[in-house]
């Protein structure tokens, strides 16, 4: 396997999206390719369970949440990360395991390594090679939630304490992993952000 695969986490409304476009724009202009993908989705099954996760009305427990993140991560993993990877194609993901580890293993409560024993299967070796770490308290967050639905999503009606242990989970990955860690702070100018992003990921040789 000789592609790579770099994941984007962080908190809501940190300027993830804003950053894989930029991002995305970035390695169109200077001729380079990537597979871009999210979780959860990037499979029609694994479209399915996040409209089941996220849009859907039903009282959901912890474990089965993270069961379901975990079996959309499966499909995802064989159908579109593993081939890519195999075809040593560079794959960025919108969120990945270490958002499970986070939601579902601190903010819910399950415990990182209960929660990574449950994506064990679905990950299967592809573990990230870097993760960009969009750090930033989402009690901090200046960036108001644009372009979603007025009420949020299941997650983004969540309140402020369990959005902060979400960034505990997050910061608790950061130690853990620290040989793949890339942590950005974001500034308020996104192409400033971006300038740090595309730099730490040419340093680490993953991009041009
Ligand atoms: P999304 O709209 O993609 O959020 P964002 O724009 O913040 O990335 O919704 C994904 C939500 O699902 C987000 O709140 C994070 C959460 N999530 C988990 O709880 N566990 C997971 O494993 C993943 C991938 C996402």
């Amino acid at each position: 396997m000789n592609g790579k695969l770099i994941t984007f986490e962080g908190c809501e409304g940190v300027g993830k999206s804003t950053q894989l476009r930029l991002l995305k724009e970035y390695l169109e202009r200077t001729g380079q390719s990537a597979v871009f993908t999210r979780e959860p989705g990037g499979t029609p099954i694994a479209e399915e369970i996040r409209s089941m996760l996220l849009y859907k009305n039903f009282e959901i427990s912890p474990v089965v949440e993270a069961y379901l993140f975990a079996t959309a991560r499966a499909d995802h993993v064989n159908r579109v990360i593993l081939p890519a990877l195999e075809q040593g194609k560079l794959v960025v993901c919108d969120r990945y395991l270490d958002s499970s580890l986070a939601y579902q293993g601190v903010a819910r409560g399950l415990g990182i390594d209960t929660v990574l024993a449950y994506n064990r299967y679905a990950v299967q070796t592809c573990m990230p090679d870097y993760t960009v770490f969009l750090k930033m308290d989402p009690l901090h967050s200046w960036r108001k939630q644009k372009g979603k639905t007025v009420e949020g999503d299941r997650m983004e009606q969540e309140d402020a304490a369990f959005h902060s242990a979400v960034y505990r989970g997050f910061l608790e990955l950061e130690q853990r992993y620290p040989e793949r860690y890339l942590t950005i702070v974001p500034q308020e100018d996104k192409l400033a952000t971006h300038a740090a992003i595309v730099g730490a990921l040419v340093a680490k040789r993953v991009i041009g």
